[in-house]
């Protein structure tokens, strides 16, 4: 699929798709959003920038504000942003695709990039530049930390709420490519620093 149909099926989407929990509770939900953002916690610095890159509405970056990060919030969808600026005033939201969100940024540059649950339904070639512009927005040094799944059998997405998953080979040659440090953790995601691609 396209990134376009992709953003568009987002879009359109009834609010229950964007996590499994959500069809069990509100309450579950919006726990989970909590118990993801201590996670993140653990490897971004006290009181950083940071980007939620396809944050949806908000399940993850309105627990990163009350955790006291600066958070900007990014998603192709302004319906999902709505949702969030409904519930709290103290997350910046900005309805952008990567490329929209560049030109928004300009020359500043975040401290950390999370996306969790948009890399996965993106093809090989939309993914990689995703990445390279999330990685763009990142100072050098910084953190990213993406959902950005290995397998065994490698494949695309079929659907808009695919996954597509990578293989290690895939990945190492796209980090030396987009300059992209592998850092150890135990998080459930790649946790990644900045550093200056291979020439
Ligand atoms: C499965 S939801 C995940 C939301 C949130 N990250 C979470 O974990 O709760 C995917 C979100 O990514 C957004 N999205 C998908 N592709 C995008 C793109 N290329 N640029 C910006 N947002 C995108 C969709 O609009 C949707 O809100």
């Amino acid at each position: 699929m396209t990134a376009e149909a992709v953003i568009q099926a987002w879009d359109r989407a009834d609010p229950t798709a964007i996590h499994p929990l959500r069809q069990v509770s509100e309450e579950a939900y919006w726990e989970s959003g909590k118990v993801q953002a201590d996670m993140l916690a653990t490897v971004i610095p006290d009181g950083a920038k940071v980007m939620d890159f396809g944050c949806g509405d908000g399940r993850v970056a309105i627990p990163m504000a009350a955790l006291g990060y600066e958070v900007t919030a990014v998603d192709s969808s302004q319906r999902m942003l709505d949702r969030i600026t409904e519930r709290t005033p103290d997350v910046t939201t900005v309805q952008a695709d990567a490329d929209g969100m560049a030109s928004h940024l300009g020359r500043r540059r975040m401290d950390a990039v999370y996306a969790l649950a948009v890399l996965i339904h993106h093809s090989y070639t939309d993914c990689l530049h995703i990445i390279s512009r999330l990685r763009a927005a990142t100072k050098l040094g910084g953190i990213l930390i993406l959902d950005w799944p290995v397998s065994g059998q490698p494949a695309e997405a079929d659907s808009w709420i695919g996954v597509t998953t990578w293989s290690a080979q895939q990945q190492t040659k796209a980090c030396a490519a987009i300059g992209l440090e592998s850092v150890d953790s135990a998080l459930p995601w790649g946790v990644y620093r900045a550093v200056r691609a291979a020439t």
